[in-house]
């Protein structure tokens, strides 16, 4: 496709040192290369020695339309393979698939490869998606590795769950090649970082509330609209903390994670970011009650029924509209019946900015699925949009929120 003002790709222009290591998953990398080509990117591969196992240079070369770098200097004509220079001239090293092995040696400067070298002189935004086995990688060596680069400014696409090359399901399958160039693309979309400054809260998925040790209250919140939000607004630029119930789903790139299991952990950790931060987006299914009292051993059945008593949980959505002082605020609603007026009641009483309503009556809205159709309702009307996937609702939040933040 043509380049130009109309056909503009997302990657024109840009320069991707592609770094593939040595893991059954370097398979994805070659659609990981011709999606970040298709975006318009020019490519250069560098691939440690035992990758070229998994995957041949050659089909490597062949997509990437460049010669592929494995040695320090090519054997045959001694030519040097400049890290230095190959670090300078990329705009982002994304390194996809990174083993366990290549993770532990770039968080201790090991450079014993090609690969390494141009990691520690790459001046560039550093990416790395993590592939391995569910064991190798919640071992607390590599989680602390993963720290440590993070805590460098690399950027991680966690991984996901699933089935495993070993035939184990669990984390640590790498992330699908076009999250991870959308991840990239959205890294080096400087235009994009509308959000940047920004700290932004999100909450997502349902809360625990425990009445036994074995039994415990909860919805089914699946955390997808959530997560969705999060990860947008992580995109646009913003330093977001998702303070999130228990869900299986993958941390979006970029965001910093907070995983609680009741609504008081919800409460304590959202309003503790809350006064640093430039507003949030109330997403979780709040558990409303609680056991009154949690039984600290496995209640037995009796012959008769059973009462539970329930008290009240603490509304973070209302505390953070009482503080919220010029910060923003969005809320949600899912209702069932006379869905707007109870949908307006809250945006009052909560003090929201604005407050996105689902319908449990509308197909294709609500948990679990992929889809949403949400109305977005503020003090001056209400905007009803179509049945769209919970990724473009995340957007058209993102949009509203920026006009108000601005
Ligand atoms: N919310 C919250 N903390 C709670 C309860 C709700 O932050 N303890 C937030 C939700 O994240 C959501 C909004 O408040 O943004 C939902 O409002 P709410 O009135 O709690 O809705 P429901 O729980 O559905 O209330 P009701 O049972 O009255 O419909």
């Amino acid at each position: 496709m043509a380049s130009d003002a109309t056909t503009r790709r997302p990657l024109d222009g840009r320069r991707i040192l592609l770094g593939i290591t040595g893991s059954i998953a370097a398979y994805k990398a070659a659609v990981l290369c011709r999606l970040l080509k298709t975006a318009g990117a020019d490519v250069r591969v560098v691939m440690t020695p035992l990758a070229k196992q998994f995957i041949t240079p050659l089909t490597m070369a062949t997509l990437s339309k460049n010669p592929i770098l494995v040695e320090f200097f090519d054997p045959e004509n001694g030519a040097w393979n400049s890290h230095v220079a190959l670090g300078e001239w990329a705009d982002c090293y994304l390194i996809a698939p990174a083993t366990a092995n290549t993770l532990a040696k770039m968080a201790t400067g090991v450079a014993d490869n090609l690969l390494l070298t141009t990691y520690l002189s790459a001046r560039c935004p550093v990416v790395v998606a993590p592939a391995m086995d569910l064991d190798m990688y919640a071992h607390e060596a590599t989680q602390q590795n993963l720290r440590t680069l993070a805590a460098r400014g690399v950027r991680i696409v966690e991984p996901e769950e699933g089935e495993l090359a070993s035939g184990l399901q669990g984390k640590g399958r790498m992330a699908e090649p076009d999250r991870i160039a959308a991840f990239v693309g959205g890294l080096l979309d400087e235009k994009k970082k509308t959000l940047a400054g920004k700290r932004l809260i999100v909450t997502a998925g349902a809360t625990i509330e425990a009445i036994d040790p074995v039994r415990f209250i909860s919805n089914h919140s699946s955390g997808k609209m959530g997560y969705a939000i999060a990860g947008e607004l992580a995109a646009r630029g913003a330093a977001v903390t998702l303070v999130t119930g228990r869900t299986s789903l993958p941390t979006p790139a970029g965001v910093e994670r907070v995983d609680v299991l009741s609504a008081a952990e919800m409460y304590e950790a959202a309003v503790g970011a809350f006064d640093a931060s430039d507003g949030a987006v109330m997403c979780a299914a709040v558990a409303d009650y609680t056991p009154a009292h949690v039984s600290d051993t496995k209640i037995k059945k009796g012959d008769g029924g059973l009462t539970i008593e329930l008290r009240r949980t603490r509304d973070i959505a209302a505390e953070l509209g009482a503080r919220k002082g010029d910060r923003v605020l969005v809320g949600f609603a899912l209702e069932t019946d006379d869905e707007e007026a109870h949908a307006e009641a809250k945006l009052t009483k909560k003090n929201f900015d604005f407050i996105v309503l689902n319908s449990l009556r509308d197909p294709g809205a609500g948990f679990r699925g992929d889809t949403n159709k949400v109305t977005l309702i503020d003090r001056a009307g209400r905007e009803e949009l179509p049945l769209m996937s919970k990724r473009e609702v995340a957007a058209r939040i993102a949009d509203k929120l920026e006009t108000i933040l601005k």
